[in-house]
């Protein structure tokens, strides 16, 4: 199998417990806490592209804070997911898409949002040039990465072997991704970091939300 189909190969395998396992390995407090880090980034009249959205968890609390959100991921397996979680909400289009080199026009959006795909791929750099051509200018990336920076060693441990348990291999690509790496990416790719925190009270989440530079 290719390197990068590897990459959504891996999570489509997970799908159908994938939101089960998520709240087993990382807890429910961490998604509560990035879902109001999220909701606090958007503005109601922003055009919103997610990559990456998995089962969409993250897809159901900012639509609707915002005029639309086109929610793709490259999994078959978790846009059906996706789906069947997101049919009430009339401004969420649910598309395949590869982060990567997606098929959406130069300027096309106000915000791209991604919530733990810069970790699992093996080249994050390439996401983020693309959610810079697909941004209008002065446009925003909302990035969201689970994260050891400021994690108790044993706390980290226990996650580490609860991800084992739950998911049995970790996924080829997977890398550790702190404030700092996500803001040196993130400015590489002509963004000016305006926002950043960790989140959550153990285990936590890196979060940035920076603005494309004209
Ligand atoms: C760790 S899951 C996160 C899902 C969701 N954002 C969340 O936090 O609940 C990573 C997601 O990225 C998707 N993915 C991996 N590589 C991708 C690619 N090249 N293009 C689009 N989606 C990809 C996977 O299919 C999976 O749904």
């Amino acid at each position: 199998m290719a390197k990068r189909e590897a990459e959504y190969e891996y999570w489509g395998d997970r799908a159908k417990t994938f939101d089960e396992d998520s709240a087993y390995v990382v807890g429910t407090g961490l998604s509560d806490d990035i879902k109001s880090w999220l909701r606090m980034q958007f503005a109601p009249t922003d055009a919103v592209l997610e990559l990456g959205c998995g089962t969409g968890t993250f897809s159901e609390a900012v639509a609707p804070l915002v005029e639309h959100l086109v929610a793709t991921d490259m999994s078959e397996r978790m846009l059906q997911q996706a789906s069947a979680k997101l049919g009430q909400h009339g401004n969420i289009r649910l598309e395949r898409e590869n982060a990567y080199t997606t098929s959406f026009d130069e300027s096309a959006f106000d915000a791209v949002m991604m919530v733990n795909l810069l970790h699992i791929v093996d080249e994050p750099a390439q996401v983020l040039e693309e959610s810079n051509r697909v941004l209008r200018d002065g446009g925003k990336i909302v990035v969201v990465d689970v994260t050891n920076q400021g994690t108790p060693l044993l706390a980290g441990l226990r996650l580490g072997l609860r991800y084992l348990r739950r998911w049995r291999r970790p996924p080829s690509f997977g890398r550790n991704l702190g404030l700092d790496d996500l803001a040196q990416l993130a400015h590489d790719a002509g963004f000016l970091v305006k926002d950043e925190a960790l989140v959550g009270e153990t285990i936590k989440a890196a979060c940035l939300t920076a603005y494309k530079q004209p």
